[in-house]
């Protein structure tokens, strides 16, 4: 009998990260019958991933609305799936990393009896504000799935600690590297008019830092410090900063209030994927506070730093594709200036290889689940 596998996602990284593995199961329709919902936990910015990758999505909750809180977000995704999961009975749910609707999916799942995949399983910085809320969220999943799919040694490390039984801890690579490959392989046939928009803002006489941000432990002073660090970086003549700023208002406002209509600062709305991928592998340098940026920069030979305190992706640092550079102003000013200037290091930390992934995931996790399933 075929397994029914339901997925569940609801911001532009679940959605990018669980692309490859709905396409790969999808191919096994022999074994397999897939049902894709979102919960609209995000709208623009996940319509666009929907459509580069065209997910076929069977079920729209339409959740999202303006500066949502997380406890109105919360109770709405918990509601709103008992009935789908009433009606499509799957034998799985598939969650991934760490988001309100990962961690709410996988509590809906838990109270219908159903089993939960986690993907992205056992990433942890052991610091329960930070990042906030996604320690915790990933932790709820954690605590819930019946199988856990680490990308990493370190994550599978991470869950053993807690106790998890070993035997439901595969380690299989980060699906956002299947991502990526697929992103550059469809982007060649994709009409793509961000990336002649991009063509025309960028000059090969001046080097790019580009700049996403959105954590919610970020708000307010931490959002302040990394502007004003933006701004003296940009009285450098020599460099255009490109700044595709995160729709939450709680980022927007700040960042247009603090940078607009500054010289050699570039705002943008968020681009989609594949404009997003070729920014990046045109970038001198990223700033960013963002998981899956971290994830994918050091495929393209790109050093990040990371404008947090913590970070749950230790395997970065530790083969010097990242630094962690928090959030003060003068901690991210010195940084860049010093990879701007001493071309040694810069080379150091530019190098192409990736601790998180070989492109093989969702192959891999696909066939854990038709032969153990
Ligand atoms: C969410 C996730 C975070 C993830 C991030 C990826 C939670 C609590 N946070 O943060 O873990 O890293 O997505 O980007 O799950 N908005 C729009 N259009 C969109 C998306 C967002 O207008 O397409 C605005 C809305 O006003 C919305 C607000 O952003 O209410 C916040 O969205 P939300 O998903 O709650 O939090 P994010 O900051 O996006
Ligand atoms: N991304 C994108 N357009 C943008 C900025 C980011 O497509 O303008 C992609 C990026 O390549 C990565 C993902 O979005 O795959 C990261 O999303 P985000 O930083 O919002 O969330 P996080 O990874 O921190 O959860």
């Amino acid at each position: 009998m075929k397994k029914k596998i339901l997925f569940v996602f609801g911001t532009r990284p679940e959605a990018i990260k669980l692309a490859p593995l709905i396409k790969e199961f999808q191919k096994n329709k022999d074994y397999f019958d897939v049902h894709v919902v979102s919960t609209g936990q995000h709208k623009e910015m996940l319509d666009q991933v929907i459509d580069f990758f065209d997910i076929a999505v069977d079920c729209e909750l339409q959740l999202m609305s303006k500066n949502q809180s997380l406890n109105e977000l919360s109770s709405k995704i918990l509601n709103s799936l008992k009935g789908v999961l009433d009606n499509e009975k799957p034998d799985y749910v598939f969650v991934h990393g760490d988001t309100t609707t990962t961690a709410f999916a996988s509590i809906a799942s838990f109270y219908n009896q159903i089993k939960v995949c986690h993907i992205e399983a056992g990433l942890r910085t052991f610091d329960k504000y930070s990042p906030f809320p996604e320690e915790i969220n990933r932790s709820i999943a954690g605590k819930i799935a019946d199988l856990h799919f680490a990308p990493t040694e370190q994550a599978a490390q991470n869950l053993i600690n807690e106790n998890v039984d070993k035997k439901s801890i595969i380690i299989t690579g980060n699906t956002v590297i299947d991502a990526l490959i697929d992103g550059i392989k469809i982007t060649k046939n994709y009409n793509n008019n961000e990336i002649e928009v991009l063509k025309k803002i960028i000059s090969n006489d001046r080097k790019i830092i580009l700049v996403t941000g959105h954590r919610r432990e970020n708000f307010g002073s931490g959002f302040k410090n990394i502007c004003n660090a933006i701004l003296e970086i940009s009285e450098d003549p020599n460099i255009d900063i490109i700044y595709p700023v995160h729709l939450n208002p709680n980022v927007k406002n700040t960042v247009y209030d603090l940078l607009s209509g500054e010289k050699n600062i570039h705002l943008l709305n968020p681009l989609n994927y594949p404009a997003f991928i070729w920014l990046m592998s045109k970038s001198h340098i990223i700033l960013t506070d963002s998981g899956g940026v971290q994830e994918e920069a050091p495929s393209l030979g790109i050093p990040v730093l990371v404008m947090r305190n913590t970070t749950e992706r230790p395997e970065g640092i530790k083969s010097k594709t990242a630094i962690l550079v928090g959030t003060k102003k003068d901690k991210i000013i010195s940084t860049v200036r010093n990879l701007l200037e001493d071309k040694k290091r810069y080379k150091e930390i530019s190098l192409k290889k990736n601790p998180y992934g070989d492109g093989m995931a969702s192959k891999k996790i696909v066939e854990y689940i038709k032969k153990n399933g």
